[in-house]
């Protein structure tokens, strides 16, 4: 019964204090505003009649203006958005700095204060650290979904694939039926699944989700990531259609789910019809929010198309637009080499060099840092193989990437996000002066037909390949 409540009305103190998630405030609106940013980041959905995270955000701050967990939210979503540096930000690190300081001058619960630590790490680039922290706090508050999620994207930032499936395998049992969210948890717990390759569990899982609540597009998101690991495009081109009215309100995802369904189509070769979901559903919604996962994929598809030899018009130049201000932020690889991709579509010159130097110079120092301490060995020599890939240099491309394509996990993103730098690997290859090179590329092109069969973008490769072979 009162979990069936929570789920119509939003937690007030006691409620949160019954669930055993007791929040350090006396207003019951700054509880309530909590839950409903909670709720819309766990669902991916600005839900315009609670006002949007944003504005929920202000006025969580002005009901309670030292309430510890409202600033652990507010500083978490600006750091796992991986948009805004605290080297360069110093709105945001004084707002890390004050929720420290703030943590300090009140008695809190141990969760709370954990919640804190780990934004503190995170902050500082300790990423694992941070985790590590979230993972202490669900061993004795299972159903904290503040930790899960954050865990949960923070795990996916790391490549840590087996991490973010069994982190949710493991507070599984107490996400009873009862438990506001709970179908969303199953969601989290079928990407994990299909990260690992475990498809046929992640799609049941995912299924069951959607069968509780259709309007769970991470869930969908699931779904679409197994039919293209599977190769199964028909299906996934089905799928995405028949669901679309579900999950196309989910702001956050939105944009990536299209993303999704136009890959189907690259892999198909139909390269206008992908270009029409770009123009209308990824490019238009990308410039207004802003979010990196939006720009990543904008910057993913065109690279992508681009390497089919597909003409983008001034498309490049309008993305330029939106990545070149995070030229110098450096916060995760993933994201960097995503930027540097539209800044060498564009031909910007100057801002792919200064990407370059900006990221060396870091990279000599990391100190805490866990993203740059990757960098020299797998960010730079990556960011390296696009640029000498651009500028004809196939064979130096191919030398740079084949001897880290399995250590790139690292970098994090998904195995479907990651596999651009499979592609441009294959492509360098078969464009290499040397036969050896162009030898690879057939065993590479070997090697991804096995793992996904009848995939209508690698036979075309294999034809091609077959092609520069008999030339040579
Ligand atoms: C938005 O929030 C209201 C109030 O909690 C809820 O009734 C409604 O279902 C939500 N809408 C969406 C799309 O999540
Ligand atoms: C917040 O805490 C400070 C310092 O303890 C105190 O002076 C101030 O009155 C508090 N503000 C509110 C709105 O509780
Ligand atoms: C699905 O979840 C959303 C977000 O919490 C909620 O607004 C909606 O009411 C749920 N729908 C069902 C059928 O439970
Ligand atoms: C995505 O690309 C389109 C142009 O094709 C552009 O209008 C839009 O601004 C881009 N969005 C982002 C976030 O880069
Ligand atoms: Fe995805």
């Amino acid at each position: 019964e009162s979990a069936s409540r929570a789920r119509l009305c939003l937690f007030v103190v006691q409620a949160w204090q019954d669930a055993g998630l007791v929040l350090s405030t006396s207003s019951n609106e700054a509880c309530k505003l909590f839950d409903a940013v909670l709720t819309q980041y766990a669902t991916w959905t600005n839900n315009e009649s609670l006002g949007g995270i944003e504005e929920c955000l202000s006025k969580l701050k002005a009901a309670d203006p030292n309430f510890t967990m409202g600033h652990v939210l507010a500083n978490g979503l600006e750091l796992i958005g991986t948009g805004r540096s605290v080297r360069l930000d110093r709105e945001l690190g004084s707002a890390v700095t004050a929720m420290v300081a703030l943590s300090k001058a009140q008695p809190l619960t141990e969760r709370e204060r954990l919640h804190v630590s780990a934004l503190d790490v995170f902050a500082r680039g300790q990423l694992p650290k941070a985790c590590e922290l979230w993972e202490q706090i669900l061993q004795s508050h299972p159903t904290d979904l503040l930790a899960l999620k954050f865990s949960h994207d923070t795990y996916f930032y790391l490549g840590y694939q087996r991490q973010m499936r069994d982190s949710v395998a493991r507070v599984y049992p107490f996400w009873t039926p009862d438990v506001p969210l709970s179908s969303y948890v199953k969601g989290y717990y079928s990407f994990g699944l299909v990260e690992t390759n475990l498809y046929d569990r992640a799609e049941k899982v995912a299924h069951e989700a959607l069968a509780i609540n259709q309007t769970d597009a991470w869930s969908v998101h699931t779904i679409a990531h197994v039919n293209e690991m599977k190769a199964e495009v028909e299906k996934g081109l089905k799928f995405m259609k028949e669901t679309e009215k579900n999950w196309k309100s989910s702001d956050m995802l939105a944009c990536h789910n299209y993303w999704h369904w136009a890959l189907y189509y690259i892999e198909k070769g139909e390269y206008e019809a992908a270009l029409t979901i770009y123009d209308k559903h990824i490019a238009p919604v990308c410039l207004a929010s802003g979010s990196i996962l939006d720009i990543v994929d904008n910057c993913s598809m065109l690279y992508r198309l681009h390497l089919e030899g597909v003409k983008l018009g001034d498309r490049w130049n309008d993305l330029l637009g939106v990545t070149k201000k995070h030229t110098k932020d450096h916060i995760l690889l993933f994201n960097d080499v995503h930027y540097l991709m539209s800044f060498l579509g564009a031909k910007d010159h100057k801002t792919t060099e200064e990407l370059l130097t900006t990221l060396q110079e870091l990279a000599r120092a990391p100190h805490e840092d866990h993203q740059l301490s990757l960098a020299p060995h797998l960010g730079l020599p990556l960011c390296q193989a696009f640029v000498e890939f651009e500028n004809g240099n196939c064979d130096k491309a191919v030398d740079l990437l084949y001897p880290i394509r399995y250590e790139l996990v690292q970098v994090g993103g998904s195995d479907a996000q990651r596999d651009v730098f499979s592609l441009l690997l294959i492509h360098a290859a078969l464009n290499s002066k040397s036969e050896t090179k162009r030898n690879l590329a057939r065993c590479l092109l070997h090697e991804r037909d096995l793992l996904r069969p009848k995939s209508p973008m690698t036979e075309r490769l294999i034809r091609k390949a077959a092609a520069v072979h008999s030339m040579a």
